[in-house]
């Protein structure tokens, strides 16, 4: 254990936080006018802007797909871009879908202030605002769309404690690879499996190791930096805390150079062909589940009464950090999911059985009788 601590000392320190900036109103106030510049008749569109396709794949599969679904079956217009990781092109794409006369905007933003300058615009250009999954911090975005985000962390706490104890790990060292220092929902995340963790830290069973953010969610840039807390604890790491799949997946990358995959647990998120995979080999312990069908359909359900001119109620509200305002939200709780329980996804529709059995996965489908 004196060696694992001393390689301790060695690790850097984790870096989380907002942006700050200057206070704002909170932007409510929905109402029939506009259309945008021009004066809208009523003929604008449903705009939604996507963040990359490369942190999660659910942003280039599923929540495309599932929210074009809930505009088509309400017969009601959309334009759905992504701004592939750029925020130069997100501001773009949102001043043409602004200047094109969208009546509503919908956004997962990459980062404070691109987010808070594009819904500055669109409350300027009377078009209504909605945060999907990520609130952006002091924007004051009309509704926030996501799942209860503290308690997504608090499931991947868990789920590590658990498969920690499965394996019978004495004192284990926890590493932490959390998701981007500007993604509200990484800080949300983190507050969720710290609190499992730090009572493991305060009474001794467990020791905290290196904690990281990982900028953008860049997973090239997570296995740079699991690959160095790798080393420098001189490869003692027990359990890895990885916010999402695709972060997880670097870790198990770097975990396999030393046939450590299997050996030391690491979590997930999303529940992406690729997390759901590793679980089956056995290299991932659990991910966590979020429906993204209810969210889109949420969120499709407040941006098609806003762009019908109704001024929908929601019951939940959420305190925006920096800025002190309540935002009208929808907040849905997630599913942990482990090898015992796949199915659930898989008959969800969630993801296709034949995608995640594909291969040589079809075997262990087989083994753990997903149906
Ligand atoms: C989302 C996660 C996603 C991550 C990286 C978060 O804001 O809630 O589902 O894995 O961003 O794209």
């Amino acid at each position: 254990m004196r060696t694992k601590m001393a390689a301790l000392v060695a690790v850097g320190l984790l870096t989380l936080g907002g942006t700050a900036a200057c206070t704002d109103d909170d932007g409510d106030g929905a109402g029939s006018s506009g259309g945008g510049p021009r004066g809208g008749t009523g003929s604008g569109k449903v705009g939604v802007i996507l963040p990359d396709t490369t942190t999660s794949q659910r942003w280039g599969t599923d929540d495309p797909k599932l929210l074009k679904a809930a505009f088509d079956a309400a017969d009601v217009p959309l334009d759905i871009q992504n701004a592939q990781g750029d925020k130069a092109k997100f501001v773009q794409i949102a001043d043409s879908m602004i200047a094109s006369g969208v009546k509503v905007l919908m956004t997962v933003n990459l980062d404070p202030a691109s987010g808070k300058a594009v819904l500055d615009k669109a409350k300027a250009a009377g078009v209504k605002t909605i945060d999907y999954d990520r609130l952006t911090l002091n924007g004051g975005a009309n509704y926030y769309v996501s799942f209860d985000n503290v308690a997504v962390g608090k499931l991947q706490g868990e789920g590590l404690v658990k498969c920690l104890a499965d394996k019978k790990a004495k004192l284990p060292l926890v590493a932490d690879l959390n998701g981007s220092p500007t993604d509200n929902n990484a800080t949300l995340f983190k507050v969720g499996y710290d609190t499992v963790l730090q009572q493991r830290y305060d009474d001794g069973s467990f020791m905290k190791g290196p904690d990281q953010s990982v900028t953008d969610w860049n997973n090239k840039e997570a296995g740079v930096v699991f690959a160095e807390m790798w080393q420098q604890t001189g490869k003692q790491i027990d359990g890895v805390l990885a916010a999402n799949d695709g972060l997880g997946n670097a870790a198990i990358e770097v975990l396999k150079k030393d046939k450590k995959n299997g050996i030391v647990p690491v979590t997930g998120q999303d529940a992406t062909i690729q997390g759901l995979q590793n679980i089956l080999a056995g290299d991932q312990c659990m991910t966590v589940y979020k429906e993204i069908k209810k969210e889109a359909e949420a969120a499709a359900d407040l941006a098609i009464k806003l762009y019908k001119g109704e001024k929908p109620a929601v019951k939940g509200q959420v305190k925006d950090p920096e800025s002190g305002a309540y935002v009208a939200s929808v907040l849905l709780p997630p599913t942990a999911i482990d090898k015992t329980n796949i199915d659930r996804v898989i008959k969800d529709g969630f993801v296709e059985k034949k995608a995640v059995c594909a291969g040589r996965f079809a075997a262990l489908c087989e083994e753990n009788g997903i149906k």
